[in-house]
């Protein structure tokens, strides 16, 4: 078996691996893309996703792909099809690490069914973490806005909208600055409150692959919860991203210990999709071995 960086001429090949492997809940990879044309649009576009591939008699057997985003790894795969998985799977991520500086941390989100996947990211030390669900809002369920929408974000509130985030996302990578520049038309932030307080905010994107609207960060300040600031930024963000800027669909992932949100997303018609579990490891200097495969 040979493997090597993906190069242009293998983005098609790949990306329908891709698309054949997530379409199966038992090989599926979670937040890695569901159609090849888009997935292969993203192959395209992201200087920081990185693919290996592996190749047996010619033929492309198996995929991993890694985004490096503030010194994480966001793991992608393994997408192993027509070879031995372990085998496959072990050669690729020798590969990627070839390929690739060692990120701080690497962390994988697999379908819950991906029990291969899941024995894969096992062996390699990584911890089980917390299990996740993956909704979706299509367009024609947006329930309509009963009530003023919340207020777009202003440099006025940064302050209020930091010291929240902090305190409802203490170990979230993502950060919430991205959302706060003003000219970024793929990325906006509204809040409730006013410029003496900001008591909730809901931070929203366009992804690409699958191409629709997303809620990244939702939160509301602990002393106002149950008055319905909740639903408000939730469902402002949807209409932004279904009626403003024409998304098929709206989704987002909760964490299983968010019940609360779940009982929200659920009431405002976001839909089941996915249920997934997160594996991550730490890669101290111990594990830099790894890189000599
Ligand atoms: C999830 C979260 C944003 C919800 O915010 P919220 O402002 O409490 O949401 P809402 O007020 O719209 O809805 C919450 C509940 O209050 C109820 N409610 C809303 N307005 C109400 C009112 N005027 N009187 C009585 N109940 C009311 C809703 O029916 C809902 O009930 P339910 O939980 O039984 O479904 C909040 O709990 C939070 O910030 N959690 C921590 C961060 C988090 O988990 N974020 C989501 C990550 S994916």
């Amino acid at each position: 078996m040979l493997t090597a960086r993906m190069t242009p001429t293998e983005f098609g090949a790949v990306a329908r691996l891709i698309e054949m492997q997530n379409a199966n809940p038992a090989t599926q990879c979670l937040h890695s893309g569901e159609h090849a044309s888009e997935i292969e649009a993203v192959f395209q576009k992201q200087s920081t996703l990185h693919y290996v591939i592996a190749r047996q008699d010619g033929e492309i057997v198996g995929a991993l792909g890694c985004e490096v985003e503030d010194g994480r790894g966001y793991l992608q795969g393994p997408f192993v099809d027509g070879a031995d998985f372990t085998a496959t799977a072990t050669a690729l991520w020798q590969a990627l690490h070839h390929q690739i500086a060692t990120p701080d941390r690497c962390d994988a989100f697999l379908n819950v069914q991906n029990r291969r996947g899941a024995a894969f990211y096992l062996s390699l030390g990584f911890k089980r973490g917390q299990g996740a669900q993956v909704y979706v809002l299509p367009a024609a369920a947006l329930p309509a806005l009963d009530g003023p929408p919340a207020s777009r974000f202003t440099p006025q509130c940064a302050e209020g909208v930091r010291a929240l985030h902090a305190l409802a996302f203490p170990d979230s990578p993502l950060a919430i600055e991205a959302f706060m520049a003003p000219d970024d038309d793929d990325h906006r932030l509204f809040v409730c409150g006013d410029s003496q307080r900001c008591v909730g905010y809901v931070a929203a994107s366009i992804n690409d692959s699958p191409r629709e609207g997303y809620i990244d960060l939702l939160a509301v300040d602990a002393a106002v919860r149950n008055q319905g600031y909740g639903q408000r930024l939730l469902l402002t963000a949807a209409h932004w991203l279904i009626n403003e800027k024409g998304m098929p669909q709206v989704g987002l992932t909760v964490r299983d210990m968010r019940a609360d949100a779940r009982r929200l997303y659920q009431r405002c018609g976001f839909q089941l999709l996915y249920t997934g579990v997160g594996y991550s490891r730490e890669n101290g200097a111990g594990r830099r071995s790894d890189r000599q495969g």
